[in-house]
């Protein structure tokens, strides 16, 4: 993290400017969103027991009329756990790939007349007005460790300030160790329990690279992140989940 703010600090372009086109270089690019929905299938059986977790984890009764939002919804994996959960609840995702975004239309046919979705870039703390302030919760899925540090801390406060008293926030993402031996540890079991990342490490595809550069620029440990979200005004802030370097973390707005 150090190492690529002091490179990035030497760059022409500002860290944001920077940011910006090598987000637009994976999340707008044909090839790309292609290459990363082909494994589709597979990602999403392997993290629907999470995404599931997190809508068991919203305090909600299975039949309470709530709207949520799923930012860096993507195709909306994680809002589907939640709307398949709560047959009454209302999803507004969000995202800033309107290629993602013509993905999701697809999926989401079943779940038509329940759910919108609205353009929203992350890396700028301007909120469409579609999504509504008072939300009863927000979810975030695999997005939120794309962002600095300091826009980790600006949408935590964001998301807060969306939120009706009593609200919840709950954020699925990847970490980063400071420790060397535990992120050995992760990865070598990781690697048992999918073989095929251990091929992706070592030979990579051009497209594979460059999203593994993307994924792991701003990744950041657990510790610091949780510190955000108390900062942001969060109550019965914890790690409801963990796995080697995947988490489960979030409060909510106090009532
Ligand atoms: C790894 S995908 C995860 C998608 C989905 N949430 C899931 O769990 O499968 C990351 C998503 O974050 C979105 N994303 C990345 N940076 C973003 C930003 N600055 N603003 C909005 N969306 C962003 C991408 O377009 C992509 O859909």
């Amino acid at each position: 993290m150090a190492e690529g703010k002091t490179a990035l600090s030497c760059d022409l372009m500002s860290e944001t400017d920077d940011d910006a086109a090598r987000a637009a270089a994976i999340w707008h690019s044909e090839t790309q969103i292609r290459d990363y929905l082909a494994d589709t299938e597979k990602r999403e059986r392997a993290r629907r027991p999470q995404w599931d977790f997190m809508a068991l984890l919203l305090p909600f009764d299975d039949d309470a009329t709530f709207t949520f939002a799923d930012l860096g919804a993507g195709t909306g994996p994680a809002a589907r756990a939640v709307l398949d959960r709560y047959p009454n609840s209302r999803a507004v995702l969000a995202d800033f790939s309107r290629l993602m975004r013509d993905e999701a239309a697809a999926v989401m046919q079943p779940y038509e007349g329940r759910f919108e979705y609205v353009e929203f870039d992350m890396a700028v703390g301007e909120w469409p007005a579609e999504i509504p302030r008072q939300l009863a919760a927000v979810i975030t899925s695999q997005c939120v460790h794309h962002l600095t540090d300091e826009r980790k801390q600006g949408l935590f406060v964001e998301i807060w300030q969306h939120l009706a008293p009593g609200g919840w926030y709950l954020n699925f993402d990847p970490i980063s160790s400071s420790d060397s031996l535990v992120d050995e540890t992760w990865q070598r079991v990781n690697e048992r329990i999918e073989p095929a990342q251990q091929q992706r490490r070592l030979n990579p595809t051009q497209e594979q690279n460059q999203r593994h550069e993307e994924h792991v620029r701003h990744m950041l440990p657990l510790d610091p992140q949780v510190d955000f979200v108390r900062a942001a005004g969060f109550e019965a802030v914890d790690v409801y989940w963990k796995q080697l370097d995947y988490v489960i973390f979030g409060g909510r707005r106090p009532a």
